[in-house]
């Protein structure tokens, strides 16, 4: 890790010349590069197959790439399918990170008790992954992920199972919790207006193997400009071929 790189830069994650494949025959990505921000919400936007989530993978380091380089502030990853454990009850699960790196869990678990009050959550500590609505589930979840400490969030398609409204309510949660924390964010997700209403950046892939991103910036005073969504919204659509 270059240390002190990162304690002058405003980049929090460097993406290097990355290339990996799972079969040999067939390489997913190739020469890749790009770099987040300090508070930065970064979105990435393919068609399903294209590596998104490998490249989160990669980065957390659950997958190790075959060449290329990355660097970065300390990670925590959410995963694409909700992983909530069964048997453990909300704070259980939550504290589940906690326990296997083998944290002080008294101190933890006063950590995880605030963040569940902050969050509105606090009522359901004891109830177990069955009794929550998809919402619930997911926002356990990613409290789960803010706990770690991490300076990184990598969120895999949070939303991408949950209905309409709830997923509208989401987001906006989403953004009034990430004001209180200091986190940049990786997010994934197959949805252009919740790429749009969310980031401040967003990258569409390009290629197979994925060689590169196009980029398309999303300034705050244009988020509720409808000429401007809908223009963005056209050229990621051409960008990722004319898919959803
Ligand atoms: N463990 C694995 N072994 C072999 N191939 C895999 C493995 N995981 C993923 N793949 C393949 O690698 C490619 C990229 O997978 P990945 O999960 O990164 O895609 P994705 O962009 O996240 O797609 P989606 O939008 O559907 O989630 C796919 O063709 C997939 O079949
Ligand atoms: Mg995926």
């Amino acid at each position: 890790m270059k240390e002190e790189f990162f304690k002058t830069s405003e980049i929090v994650l460097k993406v290097e010349n990355i290339s990996f494949f799972y079969e040999k025959k067939d390489l997913l990505i190739k020469d890749l590069s790009f770099s987040l921000k300090k508070n930065e919400f970064l979105s990435i936007i393919g068609s399903s197959g294209c590596g998104k989530s490998t490249i989160i993978k990669l980065i957390s380091g659950i997958k190790k790439m075959n060449s290329g380089d990355i660097v970065g502030k300390k990670t925590a990853y959410m995963p694409q399918k909700d992983l909530l454990l069964p048997w453990r009850n909300v704070l259980e699960n939550i504290l589940l990170p906690s326990e296997l790196s083998k944290k002080n869990l008294n101190e933890e678990k006063k950590k995880a008790i605030d963040y569940l009050k902050k969050l509105n959550l606090e009522k359901y500590e004891e109830k177990y992954p069955y009794e929550l609505s998809g919402g619930m589930k997911q926002r356990v979840s990613f409290i789960r992920t803010l706990l770690t400490d991490a300076d990184i969030l990598l969120l895999d398609e949070p939303f991408s199972a949950l209905d309409a409204i709830t997923k509208e309510n989401l987001q906006k949660w989403l953004l009034e919790v990430l004001k209180d924390f200091d986190k940049s964010i990786i997010f994934i997700t197959h949805d252009i207006n919740e790429a749009i209403f969310l980031s401040d950046r967003i990258l569409v892939c390009q290629n197979r193997p994925l060689d590169s991103f196009k980029e398309y910036i999303v300034p705050k005073e244009k988020k509720l400009d409808l000429e401007f969504i809908k223009e963005v919204k056209e050229k990621i659509l051409i960008d990722i071929g004319g898919g959803k």
